[in-house]
């Protein structure tokens, strides 16, 4: 499907949902989170609609299940099996699909997210943190991409500048630098959008 972006992470709370609402704004994209795991906190979809994204642009879940965990068993508590049936991409036009966790994660015990990705076949941004611990996180998520053959478009970091870890997870890992969206102290739909102009190019994402 044209004008697809699908957003994946090295970990969950890493910045993915942040990105996206961007990222959508920015593309003037739907958003959709095919798979939600725990309501209770509210959800990514009620997320991106606080950082600027038209509620009319945001996709109804395919999934919405109670438990914060795990996709694979937050659905086997509520009685349900992840169908990848139903999660063939929605419509045309540009959209943004934010992934549940990371790349290895379950989303039934024999299918994972990157597995999905690779059946979707549209390009991947991986978001990654710019702190301590990132290099080996990044490095193996962009492994286990490759390993599915799943397209991978770059790297977008979240949080302070630290040169060196964003230029050694690009040369080994033979990945984009896509840019880097600081840590803001006021988050809202106003500094964000000004934050990922300020920090990204549109253009790469189209
Ligand atoms: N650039 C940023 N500036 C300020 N706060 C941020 C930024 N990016 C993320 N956060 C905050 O960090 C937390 C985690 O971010 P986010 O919800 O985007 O993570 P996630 O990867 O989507 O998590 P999940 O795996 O649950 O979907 C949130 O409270 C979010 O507001
Ligand atoms: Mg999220």
């Amino acid at each position: 499907m044209s004008g697809t972006i699908v957003v994946t992470g090295t970990d969950t709370d890493v910045g993915k949902t942040v990105f996206a609402a961007a990222l959508a704004v920015a593309l003037g994209a739907r958003y959709w989170k095919p798979v939600q795991a725990g309501l209770a906190d509210g959800s990514d979809a009620g997320s991106v609609v606080e950082l600027g994204v038209d509620p009319a642009k945001v996709v109804p879940e395919a999934y919405r299940l109670n438990t914060p965990c795990s996709p694979h068993r937050a659905a086997e508590i509520d009685g349900v099996t992840i169908d990848p049936a139903r999660l063939a991409l929605p419509g045309d036009g540009p959209l943004v699909v934010e992934g549940a966790g990371g790349v290895l994660v379950p989303l039934t015990r024999a299918w994972s997210f990157g597995d999905q990705a690779a059946a979707w076949g549209q390009p991947v941004v991986l978001v990654a943190r710019t702190a301590l611990g990132t290099i080996n996180h990044s490095l193996l998520s962009i492994e286990a991409l490759r390993a599915r053959g799943v397209p991978l478009l770059g790297v977008a970091f979240i949080g302070d500048a630290v040169e060196d870890s964003e230029a050694v997870i690009a040369e080994i890992g033979k990945v984009r630098r896509l840019g880097r969206l600081p840590r803001l102290a006021d988050l809202n739909a106003v500094t964000l959008a000004a934050a990922f102009a300020a920090h990204f190019d549109v253009e790469d994402f189209r």
